[in-house]
């Protein structure tokens, strides 16, 4: 099927939730992607920080395999194998002590929230329900995750919301500080805004959060979906802010390879909030699922992934740094390991995103004015120098013009 027959049926018979690029990839090997006609592609999206360890991974590839022989899926009734040794990947390497799986980030910052109500419910008695988020954010678009996004674009017409949210600027601890009441119960942020624009958030506000948290009783929930495994060149994100012990984070993305999953962990005491009954999932950590994240955080975890997005992520920024001092095109460069955004000076990114295509290069774009890059995290320096080229060529001949 040619690429013109894969969008006259996607416009005719898929609803219209994303304005697609006219191409269809069809196989993907390692960073590169290749699609319907043929045309090979430098994939610096990576299903949007999902593919983390690259486009057929053989330990992946073979894992899921080996698991859909043998069980692709049975219910959360029974014990699964697979699921109790992924929860204990988990856990041996965070400070959260226990996982509840799920299917995507929406669905994980859905779990968090009920686990921090409920928590709070059970240690405070009712009426504790308010979940305090940040400008800017994004964190899913199911009607809890989507209420607790901070961006008033993404709510329009899907009013009313789910009552109990409150929004503060990001990186701004005195806003913090006056929007907690005696009925909050969490405070929930991204360690660096992703969806927002790729911010980072500043080590100083994050301690001042914690410590915020603390003093009022209140959970921190991370919400690690895009920043998680490995993409920042720690496991988890929240690794990197020194002494940082959230209470609850959420993972999905990354975490299965391209295998949809997600997952909430919580402290021992915190996830005590959910018994029997009060949260399920059919799909969540079935056989499949796990197979793929145990395949998945055993590439990251063993094989020098960690260091390689240190390693590869500074040599990116070092080359946006040149590019920025000698194209002029750019305004900052914002971003840790190999999740990078790009701030223009004109509002042109998906010009930008379009013109890079047609050099063979995938990037996708946040905003009017910044390039957001999240490669697969095996990507190597070569890689990086031909990005950097196309990009900069790119942004030349538009200067140009
Ligand atoms: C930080 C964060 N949280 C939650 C989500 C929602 O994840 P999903 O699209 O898998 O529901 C996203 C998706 O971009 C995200 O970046």
């Amino acid at each position: 099927m040619g690429i013109g027959e894969i969008i006259a049926m996607t416009e005719k018979y898929v609803m219209n939730t994303y304005s697609r690029i006219p191409m269809a990839p069809v196989k993907g090997v390692g960073a590169r992607l290749i699609d319907a006609e043929g045309t090979e592609y430098l994939d610096f999206v990576a299903g949007i920080a999902v593919n983390s360890t690259g486009h057929g991974q053989p330990k992946v590839v073979e894992a899921i395999c080996r698991q859909a022989s043998e069980l692709l899926h049975v219910s959360n009734l029974y014990h699964i194998k697979g699921q109790a040794e992924l929860a204990q990947v988990l856990v041996e390497n965070s400070c959260l002590d226990r996982v509840f799986f799920c299917n995507s980030g929406a669905e994980a910052v859905e779990a968090a929230i009920k686990l921090a109500r409920r928590y709070a419910y059970i240690t405070k008695g009712a009426g504790h329900s308010q979940v305090i988020t940040a400008l800017g954010s994004f964190h899913g678009r199911t009607l809890g995750a989507l209420t607790a996004t901070g961006q008033a674009k993404y709510h329009e017409g899907f009013e009313p919301l789910v009552p109990g949210f409150t929004y503060v600027p990001f990186n701004d601890l005195s806003a913090l500080e006056e929007a907690v009441t005696g009925k909050t119960c969490a405070v929930m942020l991204e360690l660096i805004q992703g969806e927002g624009g790729v911010y980072p958030a500043d080590p100083g506000y994050v301690a001042g959060v914690s410590r915020l948290c603390k003093q009022h009783g209140l959970l921190l929930i991370i919400d690690e979906v895009q920043t998680g495994t490995g993409r920042t060149g720690t496991l988890f994100a929240y690794q990197q802010y020194e002494g940082l012990k959230p209470d609850i984070v959420t993972l999905a993305k990354g975490l299965a390879s391209g295998v949809p999953i997600g997952a909430c962990m919580a402290t021992e005491a915190v996830s005590k909030g959910f018994e029997p009954g009060k949260h399920a999932s059919t799909f969540g950590g079935n056989p499949l699922a796990c197979a793929a994240a145990l395949a998945t955080l055993d590439v990251i975890l063993n094989d020098g992934i960690l260091d390689n997005v240190k390693k590869v992520g500074a040599y990116l920024m070092q080359k946006l740094q040149e590019l920025k001092a000698e194209a002029g095109a750019v305004a900052e460069i914002r971003g840790r390991g190999l999740m990078v955004g790009i701030e223009l000076i004109g509002a042109n990114a998906a010009a930008v995103t379009t013109a890079c295509r047609g050099r063979g290069l995938l990037i996708n774009s946040v905003g009017e004015k910044t390039l957001r890059l999240v490669p697969p995290l095996i990507i190597q320096e070569p890689d990086v120098d031909e990005a950097v080229d196309i990009l900069g060529r790119v942004l030349r001949e538009m200067q140009k013009q």
